[in-house]
């Protein structure tokens, strides 16, 4: 399972660097790093700090515009895997850069049906967003089950992303679905690894590592 940072926040990304096989980000979150209009500085910035891809989203309504978006942002860096939205429009776009090597990603996905046509149209990653689905009273992680499983039995190779993360417990359950990526906020990640019994356990064996060393 490949892992991704959803941030755009740099020093986030310096600090979880040596973990993370790619970012993504969206329009939101580079609004919030105050780039000053600088988000092409921004980009570049991350694309040097990862090894893997680095998700960037597209905006247009037709597929010529999100085409020519999406060539403004992959001249950054060749790291950048440009986010589509989830539009017919979109799926066109993406099956014209698909035939052009750019890479993509489809972005906004909230049903295994919106993941089989993001695969027929060549993408090669597919975000599902199981937070947003959550908040509506809707199961985000059954949607992602459902679409692995048609994705291992069609065969097809669009890797699907588990997007809009809000808590440990959607990895845990994101991963035991197969999941083939996931991104993951800042926040979450550090959630994951911390437990108070490891902090207690800690704690115990420096003193006790004290007294036996005088
Ligand atoms: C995915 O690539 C998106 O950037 C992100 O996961 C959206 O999550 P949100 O629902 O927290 O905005």
């Amino acid at each position: 399972m490949e892992i991704f940072l959803d941030t755009a926040n740099l020093e986030d990304i310096r600090r979880y660097a040596f973990l993370l096989d790619g970012v993504t980000t969206n329009p939101t979150l580079l609004a919030q790093e105050d780039s000053r209009g600088d988000w092409k500085r921004v980009v570049r910035t991350i694309a040097e700090m990862v090894k893997g891809p680095v998700s960037v989203e597209a905006v247009g309504e037709t597929a010529g515009e999100l085409v020519a978006h999406a060539e403004e942002l992959t001249s950054l860096s060749p790291r950048v895997v440009v986010k589509i939205p989830m539009t017919e429009e979109g799926l066109r776009a993406t099956r014209a850069l698909s035939g052009r090597g750019i890479s993509t990603n489809v972005t906004l996905l909230f049903s295994a049906n919106q993941a089989i046509l993001a695969a027929k149209a060549g993408a090669t990653y597919a975000s599902i967003f199981v937070g947003r689905l959550d908040d509506i009273g809707h199961d985000g992680i059954a949607v992602v089950k459902e679409a692995v499983d048609i994705y291992r039995i069609q065969g097809y190779s669009t890797r699907l992303i588990t997007a809009s993360v809000r808590h440990p417990l959607h990895v845990t359950a994101a991963a035991r679905a197969g999941t083939h990526a996931i991104t993951i906020p800042p926040t979450v990640l550090a959630l994951m690894g911390s437990h108070s019994l490891t902090d207690i356990g800690i704690a115990r064996f420096t003193k006790d590592w004290k007294r036996l060393v005088g």
